[in-house]
This record gives C-alpha cells, structure tokens and sequence, in this order.
C-alpha cells in the first residue's frame, strides 16, 4: 500500500530517504536525500518534514541508515532523532517500536520491513479514522480544520484532513474551512494546497477568524489532528487548537480530535505533563527574513497547546470513537 505520488511526503528507496520539503509548498514541489539519521533529524527539527505521524515514520527510515552504517549506533542513533522535536509523541512510539524489534531480532534487512510497515499501518489507520470520523458528520456538513493533518503529515490520506476527504467521497461535506495556522502557515500552504488537489469546496481564513465565523455560519464541527493524547484525554496539538475548541464550546460546535493509536501517551496522566515545544522568537517577529516587528523585541512562541478533554466530543482513532473522553474511556480503549 501507497500513498498517491503526488503529495507522498516520505519516500524510501531502500537506501536513503527522499523528504518532499514542505518548506518549500505551494510554490515548488522538490524532495531532500537523506543520508544518514543525522540528516533525517535536522530535516525534522528544520521542518522540512512535519505532522506527528509523518516524523515517527522518517525517524523510523533515519534509525534503518544509522544501524546499517555503525551496527552499535542503536542509543546515539534513537537519541538524535528523539531530540529533534519534543513534543509529537509518535516519534518517540516509532523510535520504540523499531529499537524493540532491532534489539529482538538484530536483523537489519526485518528492521527496514519493520520501517515500511511503521508507514504503511499509518496510511491504513487513517483509512479507518477517516471511516469513523465521517460517520460522526451530518449530510452536507460545514466543518473547520487547523493546520495541516492531511497526507503531507503522515503516512497517506490523514487524520483529521482524512476525515474530510473520506466525507467528502462519501457525497457528506458541504465545505471546509481552514486556518491559515501562523506561523509557519502550514493551513494556508499545504491544506489548501491538498483541498484544492482534491477539489474540495474550502475557503482559508485567518487564525483570528475562526470565533467571528462561527457566530455568523453554521459549523458543525471542528476537526482537528493531535500531537500527543494524555490517558485523561488532554490533547496537544498546534497552537491555536486550544482557542478554537474554546470557541467552539461558547458556540455550540462540536469538537473533534483524529488521531492514530500511536499519538496516545499513557504515560502522561494529563496534558499538564506534556512537554510543549517552543521554537525562535525569530519565527514570530520575521517574516521571510523580513523584519516585522521592532528590532530587538521579544516573542513567546509556543508551537503547541493543550486542549482540555472537556472540550472535546470525540477523540478518534482506527480502534474506535472516544466520546467525551474520561481515563476510564481512554484506558478501556488503549489500554
Ligand atoms: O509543527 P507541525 O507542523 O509538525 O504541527 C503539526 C500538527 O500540529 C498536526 O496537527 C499534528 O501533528 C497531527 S498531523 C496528522
């Protein structure tokens, strides 16, 4: 099973890795070789690949290089690639489960298939959240969705962007609605650029629009992906999520978090423990290299928040629907 070639973010060749650069989207469409795990990890922390799925699955790749270059790179190698972004809970899941196998087996060329099943089960999963999701949908839904989840951000099809495009081959979906998500603009550059493939009715608005169209349009629900999941049901994802399902609740549109079982960290009794990534002031007073705020003045960056599971009306996930998440609904689910 494959992603369509057209949006496959993540290519192996069996010997290195060919990152599409979302850095560079809508404007070029130009794949990064990665050599070696050093190379996969900056490509992660530099985002020229992002989404939580898709960061465990090229880690996956970088863990396959680094093995088959020094045999005793397992902890340095896992290291590096943990470091690279802290707060996507499925890298360090990838990481886990490859570094199990390869200390079981110790058998590099079932560490590579190891690797390609990490990707393909992804694109499946979503397959399935997308089913569930959709069937969560009224007929000619109006929904609205933050930042990117869709095939760029994992191993095909999406979790939350999955949900949208399996409503709308289901004839379910009226329209889409999509954050900008500043400021890396992952919604203005790579969902649209996915909706408008698909040819998706989908209009982007600004991040602070999205309280002013809900009091003005019916939405019937806010879709979005997840970074990592506490037991209780706390949920991280992009900055901006939290203010969305606040404003959700205040206008009585349903909030939906999409997610593959692997985003889940039991681990983590409440999203209070979650570590939140915070990146360059730079990202927030430049904009292209172009001053545009004082020079010398300060930012606060935060790349992610936490959305309560109060908040929330249905966590999904390919092992089934988590209505108004509690820990004792997470654990009978995932536990
Ligand atoms: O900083 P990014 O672009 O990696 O953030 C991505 C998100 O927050 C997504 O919503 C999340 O990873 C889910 S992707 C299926």
């Amino acid at each position: 099973m494959s992603a369509p070639a057209a949006v496959n973010p993540i290519l192996w060749n069996g010997e290195f890795l060919r990152l599409l650069d979302q850095r560079l989207l809508p404007a070029q469409l130009q794949y990064l070789d990665c050599r070696s795990a050093g190379d996969v990890a900056h490509a992660i922390h530099e985002m020229a690949v992002r989404g939580a799925p898709a960061i465990g699955i090229a880690a996956a790749y970088g863990l396959v290089m680094a093995l088959r270059e020094a045999p005793d790179a397992l902890d340095r190698a896992s290291q590096v690639l943990a470091d690279s972004r802290p707060t996507a809970v499925n890298l360090r899941w990838a990481l886990e489960r490859m570094r199990g196998h390869y200390l079981q087996h110790r058998d590099l060329a079932a560490l590579e298939r190891e690797a390609i099943a990490i990707h393909d089960e992804d694109l499946a999963q979503n397959h399935r959240i997308g089913e569930l999701g959709a069937a969560l949908l009224p007929a000619g839904a109006q929904v609205l969705t933050h930042c990117n989840t869709g095939a760029l951000a994992t191993g095909g099809h999406g979790t939350a962007l999955g949900v949208i495009r399996s409503a709308w081959s289901a004839g379910q979906l009226k329209r889409v609605y999509n954050t900008e998500t500043r400021p890396w603009l992952q919604g203005a550059r790579l969902t649209a650029f996915e909706l408008q493939q698909e040819g998706i009715p989908a209009a982007l608005i600004a991040d602070g629009a999205a309280a002013h169209l809900m009091s003005r349009e019916k939405i019937d629900w806010v879709i979005v992906g997840a970074d990592r999941i506490a037991a209780n049901g706390d949920t991280a994802n992009k900055i901006g999520t939290y203010a969305l399902a606040v404003a959700a609740r205040y206008h009585g549109v349903k909030f939906m978090v999409a997610a593959p079982s692997g985003t889940f960290d039991l681990r983590c009794e409440s999203g209070a423990e979650i570590p939140i990534e915070e990146r360059a002031a730079s990202e927030l007073t430049e904009f292209r290299g172009q001053a545009i705020a004082p020079a010398g003045y300060a930012a606060f960056n935060p790349v992610f928040d936490v959305t309560p599971a109060s908040l929330i009306d249905a966590i999904v996930c390919e092992r089934g629907v988590i209505e108004n998440p509690t820990r004792e609904r997470v654990l009978a689910l995932l536990g």
